[in-house]
């Protein structure tokens, strides 16, 4: 086992719930949680601040070469060791981090970071590629999934509370093209692994999808060290 505990690969399309379950999850087991989507929304933000075009190939360098990026004891993403988790939800970054996470040479450096944060296990990482590329060998894999209309409903209550002329429908084709993207794109496309889990969870509650996880997690936890070190 790794040195401190197992890691557990969450992977999933956009607005499945991914962070708020791999939040709890890590809550529960004691775990660490690495929110890798807010690593790439953190570095979107950078390209925002320095109003640099992302696909112009020396400036992105030049950003990937001065930008620092972790995260703190509470999961919380650090940009230049500020805390910029609320930020990072601001739809114009979400946008720009979908923008730079399709380039090779910033998923190569935030994956290589992502990989020494957790390598010691003892952590839930949530993403796209955590169980294909950045933890192959991660103990637990599994893709969270529901449909399209589910996860543009939960979308749009969270984020407008109903407050909003924005149609479901618009959602749903927003959530629809997020999903295209992610899975069309040339480099670490967002795919189930061959030994993930898959968890839809359109139709069970948080708290049931939680638990299962949960659950999976201990019974590997239990495997791995079942003197409970
Ligand atoms: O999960 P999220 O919406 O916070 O992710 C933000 C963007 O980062 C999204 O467009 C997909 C991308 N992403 C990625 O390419 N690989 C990851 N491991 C996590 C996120």
């Amino acid at each position: 086992m790794r040195q401190n505990g197992i890691i557990i690969a969450l992977d999933g399309p956009t607005a499945s719930g991914k962070s708020s379950t791999a939040r709890e999850v890590a809550m529960r087991l004691g775990y660490k949680h690495l929110n890798t989507g807010a690593m790439y929304r953190a570095f979107g933000l950078y390209v925002l601040q320095w109003e640099i075009d992302p696909a112009d190939d020396e400036k992105r360098a030049w950003l990937l070469d001065r930008v620092y990026i972790d995260v703190d004891e509470n999961g919380n993403t650090l940009l230049d060791g500020t805390d910029v988790s609320a930020k990072v939800e601001d739809p114009k970054v979400a946008q720009m981090a979908s923008k730079v996470s399709v380039f090779p040479d910033v998923r190569a450096r935030l994956v290589a970071l992502q990989k020494e944060i957790a390598k010691e296990g003892g952590f839930v990482v949530d993403g796209r590629d955590i169980g294909t590329v950045v933890f192959p060998d991660a103990e637990v894999k599994v893709y969270l999934n529901a449909s399209a209309q589910v996860r543009a409903f939960r979308r749009h209550k969270d984020i407008f509370e109903g407050n909003t002329s924005l149609r479901i429908s618009d959602v749903v084709s927003q959530i629809e093209e997020r999903d295209r993207r992610d899975m069309e794109r040339e480099n670490s496309p967002l795919r189930k692994a061959d030994d993930a889990i898959e968890l839809d969870t359109s139709n069970i509650s948080f708290e049931k999808q939680v638990s299962k996880i949960v659950a999976l997690a201990q019974g590997r936890i239990e495997v791995e060290d079942p003197h409970g070190r």
